[in-house]
């Protein structure tokens, strides 16, 4: 499936605050990912950007009062309202907060608000004191009752010097928000994926450890593409540099075994889980408290098997769920299909991706992959080189097909 914002009609609302200036990149990335934005300005935000900023990166004629009364525009407000898909506010004043709770329309984007049709978003941007003033709460209050989702404001720095609740959100968080939001009703909705990344850390002590090379790009791209298909995802992942995509319920583990006991409660619920994690074989059979000391008698360290997790899940879906779509990876650098092959038929999963991490352009740490996947019937289907976003997209593609069928 495609990113959800693709050919979406995006309404932004931008009133005046000086976090108007940051809406400029959210409008931009809107645009790049494929959506039509169509920025409204309320006066004040004309004030402090000027609406050929916008146009400059959406490429689109930019909306303000002016557009309610000349004589060449008819309706502005609900030709604009009407093709919407999604309507977000940000960022959103105090006094335009004001007047979306009690429905007053006193220029095109409050007019705008008002006849809309689709989901409306709103992201605060003010001080605050006047965030926390009872009379913003209360107005947010209705619009949270009314069903209209608020993202943000965050703790920060703010436009009087101050530090305090009310920075608007990061154009990126903004830009995740809305791909979640637009893709709830995707093939994929109502049903439960949970996904792991990562490579696990077993600890020798404090501070040294036993990982591996992944850096959890795969398994987070996985993640993001199960929501843009539209399910609720879990993403149990061992420390990475990654942000987790909006939208999704993170679970943050280091070791194998809390991995294990993770998955072990979310399983219950869910329709698929796909192994992307690189799960430790062995563990330090003891981790020492304290620091290990280079004079001290250190001569070997002993280690000890981790369960295999997959392995546990292939026996849970044998005897309890038939229903549960597993999907594994095999990691190789030799022999990889014969080896891919044992493991899908060991641990009793559906498919399996097979990775070759012996290529410097798949695998681990990169940015691309090529893969096999191998499905339980025998077939086979190559996956040429591509980044691990489109990877992720086909696999998703494939479960889809399998909760189809
Ligand atoms: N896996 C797991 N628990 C482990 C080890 C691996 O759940 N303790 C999962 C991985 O997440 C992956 C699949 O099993 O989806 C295969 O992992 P891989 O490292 O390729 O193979 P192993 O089963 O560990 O076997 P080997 O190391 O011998 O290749």
């Amino acid at each position: 499936m495609e990113n959800p914002i693709k050919n979406k009609n995006i309404l932004l609302g931008v009133t005046g605050s000086i976090a108007a200036y940051k809406v400029v990149e959210l409008a931009s990335q809107l645009t790049k990912a494929g959506a039509n934005v169509d920025v409204i300005l309320t006066p004040s935000a004309e004030k402090l950007v000027p609406p050929l900023t916008f146009r400059s990166v959406t490429g689109k004629k930019v909306f303000t009062d002016t557009d309610l009364w000349d004589t060449t525009s008819h309706i502005a407000h609900i030709n604009l309202a009407l093709p919407a898909d999604i309507m977000l506010v940000a960022p959103a004043t105090a006094s335009t907060i004001a007047k979306l709770a009690h429905g007053q329309t006193d220029n095109l984007l409050t007019l705008t608000a008002l006849a809309i049709r689709c989901p409306l978003v709103v992201a605060p941007a003010m001080d605050a004191g006047m965030y926390s003033n009872v009379f913003t709460q209360e107005n947010l209050e209705i619009l949270t009752q009314h069903g209209i989702s608020i993202l943000g404001p965050e703790e920060g720095h703010l436009a009087s010097g101050l530090t305090g609740k009310g920075r608007m959100l990061e154009p990126r968080i903004l830009f995740g928000s809305l791909r979640f939001l637009l893709s709830r009703e995707n093939p994929l909705a109502g049903k439960k994926v949970v996904v792991t990344a990562g490579g696990t850390q077993e600890p020798i002590d404090p501070v040294r450890m036993i990982t591996n090379n992944s850096s959890g790009k795969q398994g987070y791209a996985i993640a993001q593409a199960a929501l843009d298909a539209g399910a609720d995802v879990t993403l149990i992942s061992a420390p990475t540099a990654l942000t987790p995509p909006q939208g999704v319920k993170m679970i943050s583990i280091k070791t194998a075994q809390e991995m294990h006991s993770a998955i072990k409660d979310e399983v219950k619920q869910a329709h698929a889980v796909i192994m992307t994690a690189a799960v430790a074989d062995f563990r330090p059979a003891k981790s020492s408290k304290e620091k290990i000391k280079k004079d001290g008698k250190l001569q070997d360290i002993k280690l000890e098997a981790t369960v295999d997790i997959l392995k546990e899940l292939g026996e849970f879906k044998r005897s309890q769920k038939p229903e549960l779509i597993l999907i594994g990876f095999a990691a190789e650098s030799e022999n990889l299909l014969q080896n891919a092959e044992k493991k899908l038929a060991q641990k009793n999963l559906d498919l399996i991706v097979a990775n070759d991490i012996s290529r410097k352009d798949a695998g681990f740490a990169v940015d691309s992959n090529t893969v096999t996947i191998l499905f339980n019937d025998g077939k086979k289907q190559d996956l040429p080189l591509q980044s691990k976003e489109l990877i992720a997209q086909k696999i998703i593609d494939i479960l889809i097909d399998f909760m189809q069928s």
